[in-house]
């Protein structure tokens, strides 16, 4: 007989715990915040001044909150598995991708099996992988050039101009809000709606 210890496995350690909650509760204030400086003329969720030094303190707490990230993952090797396994991510990808759009309806187990050292499937490899190392830099470093344009100028400059930033600025805000959206619905998708929300507050994942 298996205790219940034995049945859940420690998938996620404290500091990228405390990392994902921090940068999530992060980006929410910052979409708010950012909805109401693009759209001041329409919305009104806040005075126009303490949207935009609420998103310039969150923008910060993020950034350092993204560092002590990379810190942990890069110090501690762990970082390989955000790496996809090039000979098998595109079968991986496709079995993945069929469990999401049929086979979890009828029951179906999922492809694949979450262990400490290979925890993300082929889909969330390549898109954390994307995010973590080149969207969610981008928004950061184009989101302090909007803070000081004067004083980041040159840069600007050297990378086509304000116009150029602020589209990226905003594209990627776009992205990012919806992603929030679709990661959430994925993340409902586990044995038990909440379950891999339950694993990102207490560490452990159910094994099944
Ligand atoms: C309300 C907002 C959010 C909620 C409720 C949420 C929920 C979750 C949950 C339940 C997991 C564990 C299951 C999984 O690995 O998919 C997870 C993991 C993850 N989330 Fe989120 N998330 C949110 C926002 C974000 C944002 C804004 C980002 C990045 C910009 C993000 C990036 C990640 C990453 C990279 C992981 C894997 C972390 C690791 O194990 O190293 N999440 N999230």
């Amino acid at each position: 007989m298996t205790s219940e210890k034995e049945k859940m496995i420690y998938v996620h350690s404290a500091p990228v715990r405390v990392w994902h909650w921090i940068n999530a509760f992060g980006f929410v204030l910052l979409i708010l915040t950012g909805l109401q400086i693009r759209y001041a003329e329409m919305l009104n969720l806040m005075p126009l001044s303490d949207a935009i030094s609420l998103h310039n303190y969150v923008g910060f707490a993020v950034i350092f909150d993204y560092l002590l990230w990379l810190v942990y993952y890069v110090g501690s090797g762990k970082v390989r598995i955000y790496i996809p396994d090039l000979r098998q991510v595109v079968t991986l990808a496709v079995k993945q991708v069929k469990y999401y759009g049929y086979g979890f309806f009828v029951g179906k187990p999922n492809p694949h099996a979450m262990t400490p050292d290979n925890k993300f499937n082929a889909l969330q490899q390549q898109a954390y992988l994307m995010i973590m190392f080149v969207l969610l830099p981008a928004q950061m470093i184009s989101g302090v050039f909007l803070w000081k344009i004067k004083g980041y100028s040159e840069y600007i400059n050297l990378l086509g101009g304000i116009k150029v930033i602020d589209t990226i600025h905003v594209v990627l805000f776009f992205f990012f809000t919806t992603f929030i959206l679709i990661h959430c619905y994925l993340a409902t998708l586990g044995h038990t709606p909440l379950a891999h929300f339950k694993a990102m507050f207490t560490g452990y994942e159910e094994h099944h």
